[in-house]
């Protein structure tokens, strides 16, 4: 079975609010988007397609690509305007590709702190269960509005899990899915699975990751992401210290 992950780094990081979109700010020596992109090259995911803003390919190609010599990059494309539209790109330069995929990983390139073993463990349960998708326990208590600024319900806590990605599924069920989504002109989409929820009727595994697997979105997660890669030195180091 061929898989084939798609790497989202279109966006333009507004809430980041900096001259360069965040996913080419640098991190402890690297740029953001190269973490993501090496635990890929890393994993056992067979191509990988990097999902860039207009104008970006050579750029990406000359910051990320080359010096680093990423290998299964296949191929470079511009995204579109909202996250889905970007998706959507990659979902459809597949069907051209010489490579033919069955299982496809959907994955924010603003998450630096993807692992290799979390990748392949969502390439077993998408082959398995047809989607998965990567989350976390809630550690807090969420509550739903009645989108007026007061209380509605409470969701029971057990039942809760916060979303991450990668988002992982058999090509042609997603595909399927997002076809039915763009055609019907489906603008609140913030993330993958809710497509499928919507257009396919599929039952949806959810993949324990990890709470280190954060998206750079506001200028204090570079401090978390700074802190997490701190961390991950000390334990190589086999540090005890906490
Ligand atoms: N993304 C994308 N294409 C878009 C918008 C977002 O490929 N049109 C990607 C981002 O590059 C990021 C991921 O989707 O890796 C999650 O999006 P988000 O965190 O919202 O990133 P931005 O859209 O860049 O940030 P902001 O919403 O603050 O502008
Ligand atoms: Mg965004």
């Amino acid at each position: 079975m061929k898989t084939t992950a798609i790497i989202l780094a279109a966006g333009k990081g507004k809430r980041m609010g900096m001259d360069i979109s965040k996913q080419y700010l640098i991190l402890e020596g690297y740029p953001v988007l190269y973490y993501a992109v090496k635990a890929f090259e890393d994993s056992n995911v067979n191509n990988i397609i990097l999902v860039v803003g207009q104008g970006e390919k050579e750029y990406c190609k000359e910051t990320i690509v080359e010096p680093y010599g990423f290998k299964k990059v296949r191929t470079v494309i511009e995204g579109g305007k909202e996250r889905y539209n970007s998706v959507y790109e990659g979902l459809r330069i597949i069907e051209s590709f010489p490579i033919y995929t069955d299982i496809v990983l959907i994955h924010d390139g603003a998450r630096p702190f993807v692992t290799k073993e979390i990748i392949n463990k969502s390439i077993e349960e998408g082959k398995k269960y047809g989607a998965c998708v990567t989350a976390v326990k809630a550690k807090d208590t969420v509550k739903l509005s009645d989108g007026n600024g007061f209380i509605k319900m409470t969701p029971d806590r057990s039942t809760v899990w916060q979303i991450q990605t990668p988002q992982t599924f058999s090509y042609n069920i997603i595909r399927k899915a997002y076809d039915r989504a763009i055609k019907e002109g489906e603008g609140n989409i913030t993330d993958d699975a809710m497509v499928l929820e919507k257009y396919g009727r599929w039952n949806i595994k959810l993949l324990e990751g990890s709470y280190n697997n954060i998206k750079i979105t506001t200028r204090e997660d570079l401090i978390f992401g700074r802190a997490i890669l701190a961390k991950e030195k000390k334990f190589e180091k086999n540090e005890k210290s906490c």
